[in-house]
């Protein structure tokens, strides 16, 4: 039985910093594990020009505890009044390495988003022709389509009339959560990527309503029915080089999670890689761990695999996190998955 697993350093490809006293409390925890993430734009205000971009890159850096090392790849979040010449430029200094499409409304601090995809048709030329991909979020946002439909909705109505649209444009599905959506994936010889969650491939809605609400468990995508986790599962574990990391770690405080009208989002920095070796185990492919955490996230950017490695040790006792990483805005609690797991992270 494998009792360690070295792999080149991990890298999340869709990962929540914040700002300010949370950016400084949630850091450490990616940067323990990750080497790189693409650091999702969504700020309040939003990171859209690159000028915003280098600024918040300067801000994570220099909550960087010292002696710990991490690259974030930037981000640009798309309005309809984004200049394609900023983009362009951000692109090619390497500043920016994508540009994030949220639908207005669909998730958190998403009202500044796309209402109408024909206003921002020049930007997504100009990044076909650069090479530089879009991001998606990838859910319809009318009122009529259930909150459960809105990502196969949107992969017919939105994402593939816009892909024919704009030829050449380089696509990442993020947060995948249906079977539509690895179909979708697999569908597209290249050029298109989908990124999964580590809570995606652990719970399903079940785990959300039943015996009582379960606000830690509240994301955006929603979790869907078990079919469809099963589908992720697969899709992760296949070795197939479209599927590959994107934890999603977005962390909100708990007194706006356990709330009346509570924030979506799971906050798996801390934990990802070891529940990510239980859920390779299960599915009896360890070895492919490497590609989904190390390996196909760089070749789709473009970018180096990592120099440095991490290893994961299995244990004869259980794994023990915080249940709450203490933040200078407010506890964040750290996604549990259910179950005892027994890796954990070697050092
Ligand atoms: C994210 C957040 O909190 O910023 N929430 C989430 O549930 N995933 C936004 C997002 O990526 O949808
Ligand atoms: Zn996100």
């Amino acid at each position: 039985m494998t009792r360690t697993l070295t792999i080149p350093r991990p890298d999340d490809w869709h990962l929540h910093l914040r700002d300010g006293a949370m950016l400084q409390g949630v850091l450490p925890e990616t940067a323990r594990h990750f080497a790189r993430a693409i650091v999702m734009p969504n700020l309040v205000p939003p990171v859209v020009t690159a000028a915003d971009a280098a600024a918040y890159r300067s801000r994570i850096l220099a909550a960087l505890p010292a002696g710990m090392t991490f690259e974030p790849l930037m981000t640009l979040y798309l309005t309809e009044g984004t200049e394609p010449a900023d983009v362009v430029a951000a692109a090619r200094s390497g500043l920016v390495k994508a540009v994030k499409l949220y639908p207005a409304g669909a998730t958190t601090n998403s009202h500044g988003g796309v209402r109408d995809l024909d206003r921002v048709r020049g930007v997504l030329e100009a990044m076909a022709e650069a090479g530089l991909p879009l991001c998606v979020h990838g859910e319809v946002t009318t009122a009529e389509v259930d909150i459960f439909d809105r990502e196969a909705v949107f992969i017919d109505t939105v994402l593939d009339p816009l892909r024919a649209r704009v030829p050449g444009l380089r696509v990442v599905m993020e947060h995948i959560t249906t079977r539509q959506g690895v179909d979708y994936a697999r569908s597209v010889p290249q050029g298109l990527a989908a990124t999964i969650t580590t809570h995606h491939l652990i719970i399903n809605r079940n785990h959300i309503l039943v015996g009582g609400i379960k606000p830690h468990y509240y994301c955006l995508p929603v979790a869907k029915r078990e079919e469809h986790r099963l589908a992720l599962r697969e899709a992760a574990t296949s070795g197939d080089a479209r599927f590959f990391l994107g934890t999603d770690s977005a962390p909100h405080i708990d007194a706006l999670k356990e709330h009346a009208c509570g924030c979506a989002g799971c906050f798996t920095a801390t934990n990802t890689m070891p529940l990510l070796a239980h859920v390779f185990e299960e599915m009896g492919a360890l070895d492919r761990l490497e590609g989904f955490a190390s390996r196909n996230g760089p070749a789709f950017y473009g970018l180096p695999v990592n120099d440095a490695t991490l290893t994961l040790v299995k244990r004869d006792s259980a794994t023990q996190w915080p249940a709450k990483i203490e933040t200078g805005a407010g506890p964040v609690t750290v996604f549990d998955p259910g179950f005892p797991v027994f890796w954990d992270v070697a050092g």
